[in-house]
């Protein structure tokens, strides 16, 4: 039996290049190795006010998106989280064993209800429901950014205390998968991870992009006051520029060295925007191809719904008769 794998993404903001070198081209390239559960977390999405109008249609570009990149609904499932009801359903089941004090202390919960006026309960339970996406199909593999790793560990620590408490039930996933994509950072600030939750028009290149502006968010960059590429001291914005470029093409370093020594900046970001236009082009267009074929996404989804339902309702099963909840029908 293969492993199995689940990871989810929000259908909120726009899905960029950060997504897709740093995860997306890794789960289309791992779909034979592993069995692939990809989530499309719209549960978690509303721990923050969404627009549902708006919602809906982000839940259907994200399906649209991934089937774009290469991800392929014969081998992996695709699935929306609030289409399965087990989900939540675990998730309560997991709350009750989980201490408060475990979610107050995860720094992506401080961070987010700072931002926020009132802060609600569901953006402390978060975490609980990531738990639950996780443990309902036992993955063992959970290919996720560092951002999240705290929230694996977290996994893992329900999943312990439930088999404590209850036997054993849960298998414990793995924070890694052994290939680990490219960190792409900011274009605007090349310390920081690129996301899609931060604003600014010249943040992140979306894979949605029209040409012309990606090229245009490429020109204005951030690099440094140096006049040329140079391997020995590169500044963190023509490294990830560099990064950018080097995840598309697929160029070892030898390559990249040849090609980019002492080579001007703006003629350096010409040709990254150059590549990065030219690789996001087939995706592009196969995206609008799915969105404009009438059913195809609803029934990607459906068939993925299909297809886990069994595996998150022997789950929920188990944890019930551990917990003594009622199973006599
Ligand atoms: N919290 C994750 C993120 O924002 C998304 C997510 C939800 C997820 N459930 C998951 C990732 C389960 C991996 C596994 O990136």
């Amino acid at each position: 039996m293969k492993p199995r794998v689940f990871s989810g993404v929000q259908p909120s903001g726009d899905l960029h290049i950060g997504n897709y070198l740093g995860a997306l081209k890794h789960w289309v390239k791992i779909q034979d190795e592993y069995e692939c559960i990809f989530g499309i977390v719209d549960l978690h999405a509303i721990t923050v006010y969404q627009d549902p109008a708006q919602l809906r249609n982000k839940i259907e570009e994200l399906a649209a998106l991934f089937l774009a990149v290469g991800i392929d609904p014969q081998r992996s499932s695709i699935i929306v989280q609030s289409s399965i009801p087990a989900h939540a359903e675990l998730a309560w089941m997991l709350t009750c064993v989980t201490p408060v004090g475990w979610l107050t202390r995860m720094t992506q919960y401080k961070s987010k209800a700072a931002a926020q006026e009132t802060v609600g309960d569901g953006l402390l339970q978060y975490p609980v429901l990531m738990a639950a996406d996780i443990l309902l199909y036992q993955a063992q593999v959970v290919p996720v950014g560092d951002d999240q790793v705290q929230h694996i560990e977290l996994t893992r620590d329900i999943a312990q205390r439930f088999n404590h408490l209850y036997g054993e039930t849960f298998v414990m996933p793995e924070t890694r998968l052994p290939v680990v994509g490219a960190r792409i950072m900011g274009l605007d600030n090349p310390e920081a991870k690129m996301s899609k939750s931060t604003p600014g028009s010249h943040h992140a290149v979306a894979l949605l992009d029209p040409p012309d502006v990606i090229r245009q968010k490429i020109m204005r960059a951030t690099t440094d006051s140096k006049p040329a590429v140079d391997f020995d001291d590169l500044g963190p914005g023509v490294r990830n520029l560099l990064t950018i470029f080097q995840a598309f093409a697929e160029w070892s370093d030898e390559q990249m060295r040849a090609h980019f020594t002492g080579m001007r900046y703006s003629e350096l970001k010409k040709q990254v925007a150059d590549m990065v236009i030219a690789c996001l082009e087939p995706i592009q267009k196969r995206y609008h191809e799915i969105r404009n074929e009438p059913g195809y996404v609803t029934q990607v989804l459906r068939q993925g719904a299909e297809r886990v339902t069994p595996i998150a309702n022997a789950t929920i099963r188990l944890v019930k008769e551990r917990m003594g909840l009622y199973t006599g029908f």
